[in-house]
């Protein structure tokens, strides 16, 4: 880990910890939102990316699972993991601002590939905007490979969809 003192450890993340998850996101993605340019991107994409506590409690009613990252006490970085079809789908990764650059975000998408292999699947599928470069390279870095493109109504936002073989 390169400016940690010990390397974090992906756990995962327990229904307890809605709340924080939840506030993860708003700070992960209103630095976003900044980054982004307000004006060029579709708010729905941030809205729906941001969900409240109550949504992010029904997670873990089944059907996902969550892995988190803490570092002296605080929650650092999340990542959502779900097995449609012989898949790992990954999304709601996101970092601290505060703790970006840092390898987390690798840690974090280290695990979960790590957990699509675990769970026999084939490959894992990621959706991410391409006006996020910081993920974009990320998943690159991976291996990931782009497999289409689509205009995601719902979020107003051209999506790239990504798929890497494990
Ligand atoms: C994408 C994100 C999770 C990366 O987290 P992070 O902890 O900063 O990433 P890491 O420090 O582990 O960096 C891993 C790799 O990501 C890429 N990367 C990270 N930050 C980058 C940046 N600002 N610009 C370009 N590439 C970047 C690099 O390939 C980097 O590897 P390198 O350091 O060997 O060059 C983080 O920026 C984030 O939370 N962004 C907002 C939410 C988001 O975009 N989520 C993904 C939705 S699909």
């Amino acid at each position: 880990m390169r400016f940690f003192r010990a390397a974090p450890r992906v756990l995962p993340a327990q229904p307890t910890e809605a709340a924080v998850l939840a506030d993860l996101y708003r700070r992960a993605w209103s630095d976003c939102q900044r980054l982004l340019d307000p004006r060029l991107v579709d708010p729905r994409l941030v809205g729906d990316l941001t969900p409240p506590a109550a949504e992010v409690r029904c997670w873990f009613l089944g059907g996902f699972e969550i892995f988190r990252v803490r570092h002296e006490g605080q929650l650092v970085g999340a990542v959502r993991c779900c097995f449609p079809t012989s898949t790992c789908h990954v999304d709601r990764l996101a970092v601290d601002p505060d703790a970006r650059g840092r390898g987390v975000g690798h840690l974090l998408l280290e695990h979960a590939v790590g957990r699509a292999r675990r769970a026999g699947v084939t490959r894992v599928w990621v959706q991410v905007s391409p006006k996020l470069a910081a993920a974009h390279a990320l998943f690159r870095s991976f291996g990931c490979r782009e497999t289409g493109r689509l205009l995601a109504r719902y979020w107003g936002e051209e999506i790239v969809l990504l798929e890497l073989s494990v």
